[in-house]
């Protein structure tokens, strides 16, 4: 999923980036006739990005519908950039518009991706960004941004935004309280009951107990022990994989997540993914 993320982005990277080109070179010609500036919204909706397909919906073949949803939502993403790198002009028209809010295109950006009210997507492994800690997710970004923190989507988006714009949204997806996101498959009862006792009681010696770190339900504890409830079983398998990956090139602190991975078998991964995906956060 992540390689096929990475090279979907890649490939559209040239292309966007020339078109983006293009798009700047225009507006800044364009720009001493222009009274009213782009806003962000306006830009995030327009065409030719206009209809992304529905990500979130249940389909064969996810990942081709992903390939062709990041690389549709990038293109969307690099407009807003672009509408950003305008941000003098922004500034200079909300003495005229003060309706104009600078951080509603970039939530409309993030949507596309995370969903409307960031509850995320289990067909493209998209985290949910509702309910989360603000300042864990303020802190995530910045390690997209400082590349500390692997993703090929989320580090290009990050690279964008200011410390406040991180603020901002953050705290507008931790107070967001949608529905859980619709499962690609039904979670297998069998799994759910072994990942709750997991999650409640641990593995012996080998594991411990998810919800020692993570509090009851799953809910999350400050800004260091995320919530991991509500999350789509995608995407707790694949971050629990890269803290896998992540204990193979060092040795994990003792008490870290990664070595809390390191000590956990696939099964154990999926039985764990999929009762937190039946968590609320709400
Ligand atoms: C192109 C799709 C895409 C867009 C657009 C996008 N994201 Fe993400 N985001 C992802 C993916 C995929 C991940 C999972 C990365 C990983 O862990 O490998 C992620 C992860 C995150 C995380 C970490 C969540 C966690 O629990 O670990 C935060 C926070 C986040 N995104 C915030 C945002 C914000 C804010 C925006 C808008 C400015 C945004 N994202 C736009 C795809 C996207
Ligand atoms: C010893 C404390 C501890 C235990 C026990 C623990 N975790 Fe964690 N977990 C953490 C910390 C700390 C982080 C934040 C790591 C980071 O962001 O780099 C984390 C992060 C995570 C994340 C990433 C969340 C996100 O939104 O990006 C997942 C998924 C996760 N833990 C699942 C589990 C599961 C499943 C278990 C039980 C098998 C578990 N954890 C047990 C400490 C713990």
């Amino acid at each position: 999923m992540l390689n096929c993320l990475s090279g979907a982005v890649r490939q559209e990277h040239t292309v966007v980036m020339i078109f983006l080109f293009a798009t700047q070179m225009t507006a800044r010609s364009m720009t001493p006739f222009r009274r009213q500036p782009f806003s962000l919204d306006q830009r995030t909706s327009d065409a030719p990005f206009g209809k992304s397909p529905d990500c979130s919906a249940n389909q064969a073949a996810p990942m081709n519908r992903f390939a062709v949803c990041v690389s549709r939502k990038l293109g969307t993403l690099l407009l807003a950039i672009s509408a950003v790198s305008h941000a003098p002009f922004a500034a200079a028209a909300s003495a005229t518009s003060p309706s104009l809010d600078p951080h509603s295109g970039m939530v409309a950006t993030c949507a596309e991706c995370h969903g409307a009210a960031g509850e995320g997507s289990a067909a493209a492994g998209i985290p949910r960004l509702a309910g989360q800690n603000a300042d864990y997710m303020a802190h995530a970004l910045s390690m997209f941004k400082a590349g500390t923190r692997a993703s090929p989507a989320m580090q290009a988006i990050a690279r964008n935004l200011s410390d406040s714009d991180m603020r901002a949204l953050s705290d507008y997806f931790a107070a967001q309280k949608p529905p859980l996101a619709a499962a690609t498959q039904p979670p297998q009862q069998a799994d759910v009951q072994r990942g709750q006792q997991l999650a409640q009681l641990g593995d012996g010696a080998n594991v411990a107990a998810c919800f020692s770190c993570h509090a009851a339900g799953g809910k999350g504890n400050g800004a260091r022990f995320p919530s991991i409830a509500g999350q789509p079983a995608t995407f707790t398998v694949a971050r629990l994989h890269e803290f896998q990956e992540r204990a193979k090139h060092g040795k994990p602190k003792p008490g870290s997540m990664t070595a809390v991975a390191a000590q956990m078998s696939d099964a154990q991964i999926e039985a764990a993914a999929a009762y937190l995906s039946t968590l609320s956060t709400n």
